[in-house]
């Protein structure tokens, strides 16, 4: 069932005054397997789980998708009923930002929030701070479930935590990929048929360049290559980085876990990516 911030507080307040523990995914709606995979996952690890479906105006750039993001809450509740989730969240904009966009108190988490897609998109990483940190506060769970494929925002939601002091375990799930490599989103809807099959070039891109690390080839070679491979898919690349996988800052010689991380416009599309591993 959805419910208002009343309800959900006093829903979770019964649950916990219980010794009962609760377990939030927050998501934008339009789910697909990634988003099931995080609500049976919350099964596993907590009493109860707690769904929200929020389409964050916050968080989208004024030339982004906000408007055509697609809303498809009658089948997303269907899923989530079958998942097994107890408790949806489906607020509108009014009620989680009643002044407005603009006079609303945020959190900028600094650095790892200026660079990447927080360079590409601005105020993005300002409105999924801010939106996740509103949603902890009303939920109040002891857990909640982010996915790897947004590697970025879960770093940054893991550092707001600890600045913060939230008393709320983040834990991260690994990417759920379509049979081609393609990673589960929302955002494969707007790509066409053809689209779609060139997309899975985009981890192909990613795997290649670990693998030439792991030959101890040079990275920037590899890169250059990845980058043709995707101009040659019909993607036109936005950045293509090996970082640090704990830190994201630039990856240093010394460093062994890694993250490629990529984000490319294909058509209607801006697709996001990133594979983490060891260095041998
Ligand atoms: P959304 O894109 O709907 O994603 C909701 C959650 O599902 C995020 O934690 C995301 O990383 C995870 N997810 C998406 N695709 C996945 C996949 N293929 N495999 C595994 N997990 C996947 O991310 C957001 O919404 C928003 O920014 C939000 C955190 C809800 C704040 O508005």
């Amino acid at each position: 069932t959805t419910a208002a911030i009343s309800t959900i507080r006093e829903q979770v307040k019964a649950w916990r005054s219980k010794g009962e523990t609760v377990a939030f995914v927050p998501t934008m709606g339009n789910l697909h397997q990634g988003h099931i995979t995080l609500v049976n996952e919350a099964k596993n690890r907590a009493d109860h789980v707690v769904v929200s479906i929020f389409v964050n105006p916050m968080q989208f750039g004024p030339k982004e998708d906000l408007d055509g993001y697609p809303r498809t809450l009658e089948q997303d509740s269907e899923k989530l009923v079958n998942a097994g989730a107890e408790l949806l969240f489906t607020p509108t904009p009014e009620i989680i930002y009643p002044k407005g966009l603009t006079k609303q108190t945020y959190i900028e988490v600094p650095n790892i929030g200026d660079e990447l897609c927080g360079a590409s998109r601005p105020g993005h990483f300002r409105g999924v701070a801010t939106i996740v940190a509103k949603l902890f506060n009303i939920v109040q769970p002891d857990i909640a479930l982010f996915g790897c494929k947004d590697f970025q925002q879960l770093l940054i939601i893991k550092t707001m935590v600890e600045d913060l002091s939230m008393p709320i375990e983040i834990i991260g799930i690994d990417t759920i990929r379509e049979a081609s490599g393609l990673a589960m989103s929302s955002r494969n809807g707007y790509l066409t048929e053809d689209e779609k099959h060139n997309a899975a070039a985009l981890k192909r891109a990613i795997d290649h360049v670990i693998n030439a690390i792991q030959h101890n080839e040079d990275p920037q070679h590899a890169i250059a290559h990845a980058l043709e491979q995707l101009k040659k898919a019909g993607f036109t690349p936005d950045y293509f980085e090996v970082r640090n996988a704990n830190t994201l800052a630039q990856a240093m010689p010394n460093d062994n876990q890694l993250v490629v991380i990529a984000a490319a416009y294909l058509g209607k599309a801006r697709l996001i990516d990133n594979v983490s591993f060891s260095r041998h």
